[in-house]
């Protein structure tokens, strides 16, 4: 009697537990955090920051998604990427428009590091611009306020850390950026590498990065380092630093001798000269089977 009460109670537990998941999928929900769903654009959605957004758009999202209205998304991925103008995505706030395409989930990338602010914004002013009831409310935030921020970065070589400090010169002095999350990026031949994970300002502005040894860099041992911080008050502010924090590294150029890149004037004489004999006598075979062919054919025409 007592196991059937208990495999009772666990198929139901499991009932439930399937219709709640089901459910979830069903309505797709992203769970956006209440705070993320009302954020709203500094950036006015109108036709210049429209067709700045497609722009966007075309290099980054419609080979899932396809082309708004055209139904046209990548139906071989699960989930299939909805398309953007339907009404479903269409009920979403901009803010939570914003918090899915910074974060994603699973097949949909993040771009967060991939876009900056102003161009998920404009993305979204795509996004917007086939839905004839949608009206913007727009966000109070000063982007300019971003340009009173300097960042600084600070190497200590005992520990091998990075220090960032974000402080804004405020007319009425200077002020800490509280709270605002930092990123670090080393700048390597094909983007960026993310040093350690993001972090957040302390109460003075700063953030510590722990920098790894053995990171290559330029003849003198200099990285070119990215200080990203996102802050409430201030926005993003990208910040752009050469420190000797690498090791000297003497890398052959990309195009430099018998390196991928390289040109046809640094390409060894006889591989020139054996390829462009090939290529000669490939011609004259097919010239010389042209001939017979025109040949042939005359002979059958008498
Ligand atoms: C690699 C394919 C891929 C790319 C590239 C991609 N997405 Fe997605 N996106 C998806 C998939 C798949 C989903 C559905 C994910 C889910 O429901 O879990 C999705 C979901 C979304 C949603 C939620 C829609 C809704 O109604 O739930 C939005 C908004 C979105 N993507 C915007 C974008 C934007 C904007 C870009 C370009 C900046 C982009 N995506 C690039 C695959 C992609």
């Amino acid at each position: 009697m007592l196991k059937r009460i208990i495999d009772l109670r666990v198929a139901l537990t499991l009932a439930v537990t399937i219709l709640y998941c089901a459910n979830d999928f069903a309505a797709n929900n992203w769970n956006v955090p209440v705070d993320k769903k009302t954020k709203n654009s500094y950036i006015k959605f109108d036709a210049a920051s429209a067709s700045q957004g497609e722009a966007i758009y075309n290099k980054n999202c419609a080979s899932c998604h396809g082309n708004p209205g055209k139904g046209n998304s990548l139906k071989s991925l699960s989930p299939v990427p909805p398309d953007l103008s339907s009404a479903k995505t269409q009920e979403l706030t901009d803010g939570e428009l914003f918090y899915i395409l910074s974060t994603g989930r699973m097949i949909m990338p993040s771009f967060k590091n991939v876009l900056s602010e102003d161009e998920r914004w404009r993305v979204i002013s795509f996004i917007r611009s086939s839905n004839k009831s949608y009206v913007q409310t727009l966000s109070k935030f000063d982007p300019n306020k971003s340009k009173l921020v300097k960042i600084n970065l600070n190497f200590d070589p005992a520990t091998h850390n990075i220090r960032i400090l974000a402080i804004a010169n405020e007319k009425s002095g200077v002020v800490a950026l509280k709270d605002a999350e930092v990123a670090l990026f080393a700048i390597r031949y094909f983007g960026r590498l993310q040093i350690g994970k993001s972090t957040k300002t302390d109460k003075d502005g700063m953030a510590n990065f722990k920098f790894s040894k053995d990171l290559p860099g330029d003849k003198a041992g200099i990285v070119e380092l990215v200080a990203k911080v996102n802050d409430e008050n201030y926005g993003e502010i990208e910040s752009v630093t050469k420190m000797k924090v690498g090791i000297p590294t003497d890398k052959p150029a990309l195009n430099k001798d018998r390196a991928i890149w390289n040109v046809l004037a640094k390409a060894p004489i006889w591989i020139i000269v054996l390829y462009s004999f090939g290529v000669l006598v490939f011609v004259l075979v097919l010239l010389y089977l042209l001939n017979n062919l025109r040949k042939l054919k005359k002979t059958g025409d008498n």
